[in-house]
């Protein structure tokens, strides 16, 4: 991005992020998630990093979150109350502690790490150890007094233990406990009440109502974290904690010091996959330099302390500007938008593309290439677009013209729009671009499983004219393999005998492999177990199709359709002629039987596939969401908090792989 680009880029984020900051800190309404809001934040700082002369006095990077509200008397901080710097994964983590390093010469220093909880700050004022004063954050310079408020909250000490002399100044956050928010959400719901958004919204609502006694009623709590003003003053973090400890307030137990900051990125992944069973809700880690005096002298840039640092758990949402638009063509000879843009982290996992879905989708979302989006993932896997930004999009774009497009880009092939479907598809299956992906299909690790048959040689053999169907990888000879570049003596053979390893599969994994539309692994599965035999599918009457367990009527039309066709009559003749028959399916039994699973993160001891195929094969259902129906979610290492949070909620019941392996034997 050259000066003039990122100087109007960094106009357009300051007004949208701005106008997100207003309406959700003074007007409690959310445009965004907060993680979609700090991707465009960290955007600005990264400008104004390259940029510094575009950084203005009013810039978000530049100011304290929040302002003075009107209802209560505004009163100023002992001290300016500052927010943390963010960073978002250890790169920058550790690109903090050279900085620090640098500055702090020859001093040897060590850290402190605690949750990071998402609620909001409060400073409390004691005077011979007495609450005197609780101020909000406002704008950092001043605070609003809520002090009639915060009274209210049980774990608010009025008194300290011990009373010292003179001026005790704490700081800390003020949450409301996950259960004690679905509690009062229920409690509204029963009496017909607008229901609240989440647990921050609400305690930060409830501190400004203008009514104790209705504070009172809104469970509130307060974790202490910082000491501003002691008559003997802690001299380390993990000594504060100590302190206010010993007077009374509560602080996260978790807390502790650390000797490098790669024991602290270990104690980061732990709590990643852990915070769903805290009572509170946290988003992210604070890690400050322990040591008070060495954390003062390092001082303070514009808005946050230079010791310490906020490190940020993975937002489930995320924006990035889109690159490109591509179609795709799948194995069914579907043609997918697919927008291609620049990698973003959501969710924890790096992601550069997203499906468009069709037509429809790409005029309803009206998504351009140029325009940054809002990413988040569906059901925790599959990267989505939430919507455009059109605050941000550049001044000369054009909408996507899906018809235009797909002629551009695929020149050599003819699509039509099925009646009352929003998909173009190509027509004629024999075409060599849906011939490869059927091929690629085939041979995949849960269809047919031919692993020497990958995208190349998949390429080569339909490129040459030698694999006009399916059917005919099974006629191949080492004579014609050797004609092509790719492959010799020991490789062609190779080749060859593995394919004919496959000649007599099971029925469900071929059925899956012929590429039926909507016909899915599970799917599969429940028709072979019913028919046992290819055949008996083949010959079954739409009615029957309809009656298997599992089989819906858009499965059995689609399965129905396929046996109709002549095309597919005379390739499932040329498999037999060649020997290439599905095996009688036997009753499945197993361990598993009627048990379904998600499997989630990832696994040490197998592959994800590996692990859904155990399932299926020991007569468990391999399920790809958690949902009402789900009996175990296997979780393995980085699983999603939503996950974890569905399970929860649809009563399933979360095991880690150790015990996943003792369920299969
Ligand atoms: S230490 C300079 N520890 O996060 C402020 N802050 O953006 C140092 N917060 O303003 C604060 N949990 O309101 C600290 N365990 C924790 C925290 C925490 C939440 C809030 C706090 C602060 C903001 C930083």
């Amino acid at each position: 991005m050259n000066f003039e680009e990122a100087k109007k880029r960094a106009i357009k984020l300051r007004e949208l992020i701005n106008d997100y900051r207003y309406q959700y800190h003074v007007l409690d309404r959310s445009t965004m998630s907060e993680g979609a809001s700090d991707s465009l934040k960290h955007e600005l700082s990264e400008i104004e990093a390259k940029y510094p002369e575009l950084i203005t006095p009013d810039s978000p990077t530049q100011r304290v979150a929040g302002e003075v509200s009107k209802a209560f008397r505004s009163v100023a901080h002992s001290s300016r109350m500052l927010s943390l710097n963010d960073v978002f994964n250890s790169d920058e983590l550790f690109a903090w502690e050279a900085r620090i390093k640098k500055l702090a010469k020859n001093e040897i220093f060590n850290f402190f790490a605690d949750l990071k909880l998402d609620g909001l700050a409060c400073a409390l004022r004691y005077e011979q150890g007495l609450l005197t004063l609780a101020l909000t954050r406002g704008d950092g310079v001043r605070g609003e007094d809520v002090t009639i408020n915060v009274r209210t909250i049980e774990s608010v000490p009025l008194k300290l233990n011990d009373m010292p002399d003179g001026v005790v100044e704490v700081r800390g956050e003020i949450v409301m406990y996950k259960e004690k928010f679905e509690q009062l959400n229920a409690e509204r719901k029963a009496n017909n009440l607008p229901l609240f958004a989440n647990p921050r919204n609400t305690a930060s609502g409830t501190i400004r109502q203008l009514d104790p006694r209705l504070v009172a009623k809104r469970p509130l709590t307060f974790h202490a974290y910082d000491i501003i003003q002691h008559p003997k003053m802690p001299k380390t973090h993990m000594e504060v904690y100590a302190e206010l400890n010993r007077l009374g307030f509560i602080t996260n137990k978790m807390a502790k010091d650390f000797k490098s900051l790669t024991e602290i990125t270990s104690f980061i992944k732990k709590w990643e996959m852990d915070r769903t069973s805290l009572p509170y809700n946290t988003d992210g880690m604070v890690i400050k330099i322990n040591d008070k005096s060495l954390y003062k002298k390092l001082g303070v840039v514009g808005k946050a302390p230079r010791g310490a640092v906020a490190y940020k758990y993975p937002a489930e949402e995320a924006t990035t500007v889109v690159k490109d638009i591509v179609i795709s063509i799948g194995r069914t000879g579907a043609a997918t938008p697919v927008a291609v843009f620049d990698p973003v982290v959501v969710s924890g996992s790096t992601v550069k593309h997203a499906s468009l879905h069709n037509a429809d989708e790409i005029e309803r979302k009206d998504v351009r290439v140029g325009d940054t989006v809002i990413i988040y993932k569906a059901g925790d896997i599959i990267p989505q677009v939430e919507r455009v930004l059109k605050e941000l999009r550049p001044d000369k774009t054009r909408r996507y013209n899906f018809e235009a497009e797909l002629e551009a880009q695929y020149p050599d092939m003819e699509f039509y729009r099925p009646e009352g479907e929003a998909v173009y598809r190509a027509k004629g299956t024999s075409d060599p671009l849906l011939l490869k992906r059927a091929l690629q299909h085939f041979a995949s690790k849960s269809a047919l499983d031919i692993d020497t048959l990958g995208e190349k040689n998949v390429n080569a053999l339909v490129e040459s004219g030698m694999v006009k169907d399916l059917a005919d990888i099974y006629t191949l000879t080492n004579e014609q393999l050797l004609k092509l570049d790719r492959f010799a003596e020991v490789s062609a053979q190779k080749l060859i005998d593995s394919i004919a390893s496959t000649k007599t599969p099971q029925l469900s994994r071929f059925l899956y492999a012929l590429g039926i539309r909507h016909v899915g692994v599970q799917t599969a599965i429940d028709i072979a177990q019913h028919f046992k035999k290819l055949d008996n599918v083949g010959t079954a009457t739409l009615e029957e199709l309809k009656a298997i367990d599992g089989v819906g009527d858009i499965v059995a039309d689609s399965l129905y359709l396929w046996f109709d066709e002549e095309d597919n009559h005379q390739l499932l003749a040329k498999f037999r002629s060649l020997g290439v028959w599905p095996a009688d399916a036997v009753q499945l039994g197993g361990v598993l039987t009627g048990k379904s699973f998600v499997i989630t993160g990832s696994l040490k001891t197998m592959s994800r596939d590996e692990a859904a195929n155990k399932t299926r094969s020991l007569g468990g259902i391999y399920q790809t969401s958690v949902g009402k129906t789900t009996d175990y979610l296997v979780a393995g290492a980085n699983t999603g908090m939503s996950k974890l949070e569905k399970a929860s909620k649809y009563n399933t019941k979360v095991i880690d792989e150790k015990t996943f392996l003792k369920l299969i034997g």
